[in-house]
């Protein structure tokens, strides 16, 4: 099957940039949110990382144009009638996704693929929704998307071999390497990601290390690119704290529990990059 268009759900940090690569692949695509600010937020963002690429010479302003040309933007789920791939990249909250999923369902051609780009709930609970579960898959990014070489793509339990090679095949063209995964509690990526940020977030808890030493050690000591609790913030705390919850809902594990000092950071809307303010300042 050929996917010549792509259905985008959510303007935000991960929609964007899924828009983008989707389109700088040379894909048609849809960006959908419930409201013209988010998607027309969205829509900036991407265009001012279109812009900041034309000023490094890595693509032309004429390409730049070509690019933003294939974006459309779109507050209305039914503009999704007619793509042949939509991918689900809405807020981390499971009634959310089964209603948009429920909806899709009924909107979308027989033929389209319904990926979501969950980061923690389980494929095969969101392909129920649907009355087409052999086509729907988890096709998870990492963020920021442009710069993130890896598509996580992870097979539900009756998904089908067909949707799966579809799947690899577009991440592929969107320029990224596929790795495949089963569908257990965080995946691959964020079983293991998610239980060492938790980790250092326990570490700034029990007053082991500030918050700078924390990723001091894991930065220069293990050339993480940026320390737990900057990337932390840079997920978004609140994500941090559903993944967590996923992984100790789904194994009844105590070594998942989230750390309570992560819980306090949500409660108190401190959420990372997103708010402004979460283990550090972005004002
Ligand atoms: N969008 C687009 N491009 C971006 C970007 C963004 N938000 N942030 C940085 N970039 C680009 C920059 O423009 C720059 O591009 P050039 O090479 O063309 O100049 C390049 O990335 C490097 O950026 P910087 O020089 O500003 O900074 P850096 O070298 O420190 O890199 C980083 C920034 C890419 C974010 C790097 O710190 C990094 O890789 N961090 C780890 C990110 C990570 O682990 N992500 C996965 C999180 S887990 C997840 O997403 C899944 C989940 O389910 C939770």
């Amino acid at each position: 099957m050929q996917i010549n268009s792509i259905g985008v759900i959510g303007a935000g940090q991960m929609g964007n940039g899924i828009a983008q690569v989707a389109a700088m692949a040379g894909l048609d695509v849809i960006m959908n949110d419930i409201s013209e600010e988010f998607v027309q937020r969205g829509y900036a963002s991407i265009t001012k990382i279109l812009n900041r690429s034309v000023d490094k010479e890595k693509i032309s302003s004429t390409e730049k144009d070509e690019i933003l040309k294939r974006i459309k933007t779109s507050t209305h789920i039914n503009d999704m009638s007619d793509v042949d791939f939509v991918i689900e990249a809405a807020t981390e909250n499971e009634a959310v996704k089964y209603k948009l999923f429920e909806d899709l369902d009924t909107i979308c051609a027989d033929h389209t693929i319904l990926a979501t780009n969950t980061s923690s709930i389980p494929i095969g609970r969101v392909a129920a929704q649907t009355e087409r579960p052999e086509k729907v898959i988890g096709m998870h990014f990492m963020n920021p998307v442009p710069v993130m070489k890896l598509v996580e793509v992870i097979k539900g339990l009756v998904t089908s071999d067909e949707t799966f090679q579809i799947t690899w095949d577009l991440s592929l063209k969107f320029g990224k390497t596929p790795a495949e995964s089963n569908d257990y509690p965080g995946f691959i990526s964020n079983r293991i990601l998610m239980p060492m940020i938790n980790e250092a977030i326990y570490c700034l808890y029990h007053g082991v290390g500030k918050k700078e030493d924390i990723d001091t050690v894991m930065k220069l000591g293990m050339n993480h690119p940026m320390g737990p609790l900057s990337l932390a913030d840079l997920i978004g705390l609140d994500t941090c704290l559903a993944i967590m919850e996923t992984l100790y809902d789904g194994f009844k594990d105590s070594k998942y529990r989230p750390c309570p000092l992560l819980r306090k950071y949500v409660e108190s809307g401190l959420l990372g990059r997103k708010t402004g303010k979460g283990f550090y300042s972005y004002e």
